[in-house]
Protein backbone atom coordinates (compact mmCIF):
# COMPACT_ATOMS: atom_id res chain seq x y z
CA UNK A 1 0.00 0.00 0.00
CA UNK A 2 1.53 3.51 -1.22
CA UNK A 3 0.77 5.08 2.54
CA UNK A 4 1.45 9.06 0.57
CA UNK A 5 -1.95 11.16 0.96
CA UNK A 6 -0.70 14.26 -1.20
CA UNK A 7 -1.72 17.86 0.16
CA UNK A 8 -3.40 19.73 -2.74
CA UNK A 9 -3.31 22.84 -1.22
CA UNK A 10 -5.00 25.62 -3.07
CA UNK A 11 -8.46 27.06 -4.13
CA UNK A 12 -8.22 26.58 -7.50
CA UNK A 13 -10.08 24.13 -9.51
CA UNK A 14 -7.95 23.43 -12.66
CA UNK A 15 -4.57 23.64 -10.41
CA UNK A 16 -6.44 20.88 -8.31
CA UNK A 17 -7.71 18.61 -11.30
CA UNK A 18 -4.65 19.25 -12.83
CA UNK A 19 -2.13 17.66 -10.05
CA UNK A 20 -4.48 15.38 -9.11
CA UNK A 21 -4.46 13.99 -12.44
CA UNK A 22 -0.78 13.88 -12.46
CA UNK A 23 -0.07 12.83 -9.46
CA UNK A 24 -3.47 9.78 -8.67
CA UNK A 25 -1.40 7.10 -9.89
CA UNK A 26 2.11 7.75 -7.58
CA UNK A 27 0.38 8.27 -3.97
CA UNK A 28 -1.93 6.16 -2.32
CA UNK A 29 -4.97 9.27 -1.88
CA UNK A 30 -5.47 12.92 -1.88
CA UNK A 31 -5.94 15.24 0.96
CA UNK A 32 -8.03 18.48 0.24
CA UNK A 33 -8.29 20.79 3.35
CA UNK A 34 -10.90 23.76 4.58
CA UNK A 35 -9.53 26.37 1.75
CA UNK A 36 -10.18 24.27 -1.00
CA UNK A 37 -13.64 22.67 0.02
CA UNK A 38 -14.73 26.24 1.34
CA UNK A 39 -14.12 27.91 -1.89
CA UNK A 40 -15.03 24.64 -4.46
CA UNK A 41 -17.65 22.80 -2.39
CA UNK A 42 -18.98 19.39 -2.45
CA UNK A 43 -19.54 18.56 -6.10
CA UNK A 44 -15.89 19.70 -7.42
CA UNK A 45 -14.43 17.99 -4.49
CA UNK A 46 -15.97 14.59 -5.27
CA UNK A 47 -14.84 15.63 -9.10
CA UNK A 48 -10.81 16.02 -8.05
CA UNK A 49 -10.70 13.31 -5.98
CA UNK A 50 -12.49 11.41 -8.44
CA UNK A 51 -11.41 7.31 -7.73
CA UNK A 52 -8.45 8.13 -5.60
CA UNK A 53 -8.75 7.60 -1.51
CA UNK A 54 -9.52 11.13 -0.20
CA UNK A 55 -8.10 12.49 2.89
CA UNK A 56 -11.09 15.56 4.42
CA UNK A 57 -9.23 17.50 6.20
CA UNK A 58 -11.74 20.09 7.57
CA UNK A 59 -10.86 19.62 11.19
CA UNK A 60 -14.70 19.78 12.46
CA UNK A 61 -15.22 21.14 16.30
CA UNK A 62 -18.71 21.85 17.76
CA UNK A 63 -21.01 21.02 19.71
CA UNK A 64 -22.19 17.69 18.86
CA UNK A 65 -24.89 17.59 17.31
CA UNK A 66 -23.52 20.19 14.79
CA UNK A 67 -20.46 17.86 14.49
CA UNK A 68 -22.80 14.67 14.07
CA UNK A 69 -24.98 17.01 11.24
CA UNK A 70 -21.75 17.70 9.14
CA UNK A 71 -20.67 14.18 9.22
CA UNK A 72 -23.57 13.25 7.67
CA UNK A 73 -23.02 15.86 4.98
CA UNK A 74 -20.16 15.32 3.75
CA UNK A 75 -20.45 11.02 3.97
CA UNK A 76 -21.83 11.01 0.60
CA UNK A 77 -18.26 11.96 -0.73
CA UNK A 78 -17.22 8.81 0.98
CA UNK A 79 -13.80 10.30 2.34
CA UNK A 80 -11.30 7.43 3.85
CA UNK A 81 -10.65 9.80 6.40
CA UNK A 82 -11.72 13.13 8.05
CA UNK A 83 -10.50 15.09 11.05
CA UNK A 84 -12.04 16.92 14.09
CA UNK A 85 -10.49 18.50 16.76
CA UNK A 86 -9.87 16.01 19.73
CA UNK A 87 -10.12 19.22 21.81
CA UNK A 88 -14.08 18.96 21.06
CA UNK A 89 -14.58 16.55 23.90
CA UNK A 90 -15.98 12.94 24.32
CA UNK A 91 -19.66 13.79 23.59
CA UNK A 92 -18.80 15.69 20.53
CA UNK A 93 -16.56 12.75 19.09
CA UNK A 94 -18.91 10.11 19.93
CA UNK A 95 -21.43 11.71 17.98
CA UNK A 96 -19.03 11.91 15.26
CA UNK A 97 -18.03 8.22 15.19
CA UNK A 98 -21.65 7.44 16.02
CA UNK A 99 -23.11 9.19 12.87
CA UNK A 100 -19.70 7.54 10.51
CA UNK A 101 -21.24 4.34 11.73
CA UNK A 102 -24.61 5.19 10.71
CA UNK A 103 -23.43 6.52 7.54
CA UNK A 104 -21.90 3.36 6.81
CA UNK A 105 -24.95 1.25 7.56
CA UNK A 106 -26.44 3.21 4.67
CA UNK A 107 -23.61 3.12 1.76
CA UNK A 108 -20.96 0.25 3.22
CA UNK A 109 -18.53 2.81 3.47
CA UNK A 110 -16.85 3.47 7.05
CA UNK A 111 -15.04 7.03 7.36
CA UNK A 112 -11.97 7.06 9.43
CA UNK A 113 -12.12 9.33 12.03
CA UNK A 114 -9.01 11.50 12.64
CA UNK A 115 -8.21 13.64 15.82
CA UNK A 116 -6.58 16.70 15.46
CA UNK A 117 -4.63 16.96 18.94
CA UNK A 118 -2.33 20.36 19.29
CA UNK A 119 -1.97 22.46 16.65
CA UNK A 120 1.69 22.34 15.83
CA UNK A 121 1.65 25.88 15.47
CA UNK A 122 0.97 26.52 19.09
CA UNK A 123 3.64 26.38 21.36
CA UNK A 124 3.42 25.95 25.67
CA UNK A 125 2.48 29.77 26.16
CA UNK A 126 -0.13 30.01 23.35
CA UNK A 127 -1.68 26.56 25.15
CA UNK A 128 -1.50 28.12 28.38
CA UNK A 129 -3.12 31.99 27.21
CA UNK A 130 -6.28 29.39 25.67
CA UNK A 131 -6.40 27.52 29.26
CA UNK A 132 -5.19 24.38 28.13
CA UNK A 133 -2.49 22.45 30.09
CA UNK A 134 0.66 21.90 28.97
CA UNK A 135 3.63 20.89 28.16
CA UNK A 136 2.19 20.41 24.47
CA UNK A 137 3.66 16.78 24.36
CA UNK A 138 1.51 16.24 27.31
CA UNK A 139 -1.68 17.79 25.66
CA UNK A 140 -0.90 15.65 22.44
CA UNK A 141 -0.87 12.42 24.18
CA UNK A 142 -4.15 13.13 26.61
CA UNK A 143 -5.84 14.60 23.40
CA UNK A 144 -4.63 11.00 21.12
CA UNK A 145 -5.97 8.90 24.17
CA UNK A 146 -9.14 10.18 24.52
CA UNK A 147 -9.41 9.90 20.97
CA UNK A 148 -8.71 6.18 21.16
CA UNK A 149 -11.45 5.94 23.78
CA UNK A 150 -13.81 7.32 21.74
CA UNK A 151 -13.85 5.55 19.03
CA UNK A 152 -11.65 7.64 16.55
CA UNK A 153 -9.61 5.82 14.50
CA UNK A 154 -6.54 7.87 14.71
CA UNK A 155 -5.03 11.21 15.05
CA UNK A 156 -2.57 13.55 13.19
CA UNK A 157 0.54 13.87 14.62
CA UNK A 158 3.98 15.03 13.95
CA UNK A 159 6.82 12.88 12.89
CA UNK A 160 8.51 13.24 16.24
CA UNK A 161 5.83 12.20 18.11
CA UNK A 162 5.19 8.80 16.38
CA UNK A 163 7.19 6.39 18.09
CA UNK A 164 5.95 7.53 21.44
CA UNK A 165 2.21 7.29 20.90
CA UNK A 166 2.52 4.10 18.45
CA UNK A 167 3.90 2.86 22.03
CA UNK A 168 1.20 4.21 24.35
CA UNK A 169 -1.81 3.58 21.07
CA UNK A 170 -1.18 0.16 19.69
CA UNK A 171 -0.46 -0.91 16.75
CA UNK A 172 -4.04 -0.22 15.00
CA UNK A 173 -4.42 3.10 15.72
CA UNK A 174 -3.63 5.32 12.65
CA UNK A 175 -1.27 8.23 13.28
CA UNK A 176 -1.42 9.88 10.45
CA UNK A 177 1.74 12.31 9.95
CA UNK A 178 2.65 15.94 7.81
CA UNK A 179 5.95 17.77 8.58
CA UNK A 180 7.52 14.77 6.21
CA UNK A 181 10.11 16.20 3.55
CA UNK A 182 12.27 13.76 1.23
CA UNK A 183 16.37 14.56 1.05
CA UNK A 184 17.02 17.76 -1.04
CA UNK A 185 13.35 19.40 -1.03
CA UNK A 186 12.70 22.54 0.66
CA UNK A 187 11.51 22.79 4.47
CA UNK A 188 9.54 26.17 3.59
CA UNK A 189 7.82 26.73 6.72
CA UNK A 190 8.05 23.62 8.60
CA UNK A 191 9.90 23.98 11.61
CA UNK A 192 11.18 20.19 11.78
CA UNK A 193 10.74 17.40 9.09
CA UNK A 194 11.64 14.11 8.55
CA UNK A 195 12.20 11.78 5.64
CA UNK A 196 9.25 9.70 4.71
CA UNK A 197 11.23 6.56 5.27
CA UNK A 198 12.19 7.65 8.75
CA UNK A 199 9.03 8.68 9.82
CA UNK A 200 7.11 5.04 8.58
CA UNK A 201 10.16 2.89 10.24
CA UNK A 202 9.18 5.44 13.34
CA UNK A 203 5.40 3.77 12.99
CA UNK A 204 3.23 6.04 10.65
CA UNK A 205 0.54 4.76 8.81
CA UNK A 206 0.00 7.25 6.50
CA UNK A 207 2.43 10.56 5.25
CA UNK A 208 0.58 13.60 4.28
CA UNK A 209 2.91 15.12 1.75
CA UNK A 210 2.14 18.53 -0.16
CA UNK A 211 4.66 21.08 -1.48
CA UNK A 212 7.83 19.01 -2.11
CA UNK A 213 5.32 17.21 -4.63
CA UNK A 214 2.88 19.83 -6.10
CA UNK A 215 5.94 22.60 -5.90
CA UNK A 216 8.47 20.31 -8.19
CA UNK A 217 9.28 20.83 -11.28
CA UNK A 218 7.61 17.60 -12.44
CA UNK A 219 5.01 16.67 -9.61
CA UNK A 220 4.41 13.05 -11.13
CA UNK A 221 8.41 12.21 -10.80
CA UNK A 222 8.47 13.52 -6.99
CA UNK A 223 5.38 11.23 -6.41
CA UNK A 224 6.94 8.18 -8.11
CA UNK A 225 10.62 8.89 -6.47
CA UNK A 226 9.07 8.92 -2.89
CA UNK A 227 6.65 5.94 -3.53
CA UNK A 228 10.20 3.85 -4.55
CA UNK A 229 12.09 5.05 -1.62
CA UNK A 230 8.87 3.77 0.49
CA UNK A 231 8.90 0.35 -1.26
O1 LIG B 1 3.52 21.26 1.90
P1 LIG B 1 3.61 20.40 3.14
O2 LIG B 1 4.20 19.03 2.91
O3 LIG B 1 4.27 21.14 4.29
O4 LIG B 1 2.08 20.17 3.53
C1 LIG B 1 1.70 19.48 4.67
C2 LIG B 1 0.22 19.42 4.78
O5 LIG B 1 -0.09 18.91 6.09
C3 LIG B 1 -0.51 20.74 4.67
O6 LIG B 1 -1.80 20.48 4.10
C4 LIG B 1 -0.63 21.22 6.09
O7 LIG B 1 -1.76 22.02 6.31
C5 LIG B 1 -0.81 19.89 6.82
N1 LIG B 1 -0.40 19.91 8.22
C6 LIG B 1 0.89 20.23 8.64
N2 LIG B 1 1.22 20.21 9.96
C7 LIG B 1 0.31 19.90 10.85
C8 LIG B 1 -0.99 19.56 10.46
C9 LIG B 1 -1.31 19.57 9.12
O8 LIG B 1 1.75 20.53 7.82
N3 LIG B 1 0.65 19.85 12.12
Amino acid sequence: MNPVFVALDTTDLARARQLAALVSPHVGGLKLGLEFFLAQGLANTADVAGAAPLFLDLKLHDIPNTVAGAVRAIAGLKPEFLTIHASGGAAMLRAAVAEAVEAAARSGHRIKLLGVTVLTSLDDGDLDAIGQRGPAGDQVRRLASLARTCGLDGVICSPFEVAALRAELGPDFQLVVPGIRPAGSAVGDQKRVMGPAQAIEAGASRLVIGRPITDAPDPAAAARAIAASLA
